[in-house]
């Protein structure tokens, strides 16, 4: 299975802040906001990882990251996205690297106090199709919210006003190799992006998702200036990434 880390974006929520460098590359607590997500595609085992980068940092990345030597990799790869076309977009641009394996994807700002060790090993005896993580959060209008009818995920609607459940779908996704042609089918939404959760509905609507929850605390840090606070008290409390 290969890793994937979207960290493309112009991270325009977070100004001045991300006025000279990428969002990814901000402050939760020691490390840069970007180590917490290669983390948790280590923990889970995942060493063959490529980082979508975008704007005007770019080469940061690889200053920071390198070969990856920090995390005992023996390499990482890197590819760029143009604009902030949406995370279907930045996924796209990962089609070669993954070559027809088994993909997990992290979003870029996403944090997580556990690990996804389960939810991984679990995917990797699903035959086919895709699997998301569903966690219980206070305000789901603000994420992807799953509509939940028995024990089944009937759909998913990105920010919705009126949520149909209280959960967020996480930042966190496990797809087989059909996932690039369902990026291709995608239409721009009304904030001009390729969705992530058309990309989760096609799955759902074909009888090929399945879903978990997850221990511990998530956040996705790089939303709101709040949000990035509040990663690095979370981080400072309990510590993030631990592995059992
Ligand atoms: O955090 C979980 C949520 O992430 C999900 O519940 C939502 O369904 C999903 O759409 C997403 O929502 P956001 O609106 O918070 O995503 P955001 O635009 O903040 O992008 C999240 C990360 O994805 C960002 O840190 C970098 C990467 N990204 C984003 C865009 C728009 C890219 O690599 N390229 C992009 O063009």
């Amino acid at each position: 299975m290969k890793g994937i880390v979207l960290a493309g974006g112009l991270g325009t929520r977070l100004l001045p802040l991300t006025k000279i460098t990428n969002k990814h590359l901000l402050p939760v607590y020691k490390e840069p906001m970007i180590y917490y997500p290669i983390k948790t595609l280590i923990n889970a085992g995942i060493s063959d990882i490529m980082i979508v980068t975008g704007g005007n940092h770019a080469g940061e990345f690889l200053r920071l990251l390198g070969d990856g030597k920090q995390f005992g990799l023996k390499h990482i790869s890197y590819t760029y996205q143009e604009g902030e076309g949406g995370i279907a977009e930045a996924l796209g641009l990962t089609e070669d690297f993954a070559d027809g394996d088994k993909i997990v994807v992290v979003l870029g700002d996403n944090i997580i106090e556990n690990n996804i060790v389960k939810q991984k090993e679990a995917f990797e005896r699903q035959k086919e199709g895709a699997k998301i993580i569903i966690k219980k959060v206070p305000h789901p209008e603000h994420f992807g919210v799953p509509e939940i009818i028995g024990d089944k995920v009937v759909h998913i609607e990105e920010k919705p006003k009126k949520p149909k459940s209280e959960y967020a779908v996480i930042g966190i996704y496990m797809y087989d190799y059909r996932v690039f042609d369902v990026v291709k089918t995608l239409e721009r939404s009304e904030r001009g992006e390729l969705e992530i959760t058309d990309v989760n509905n096609y799955y759902i609507k074909n009888g090929l998702m399945t879903y978990d929850t997850i221990d511990g605390w998530w956040i996705d840090a790089g939303s709101s200036h709040d949000n990035l606070a509040h990663a690095s008290q979370l981080v400072i409390k309990t510590g993030a990434n631990k592995v059992d």
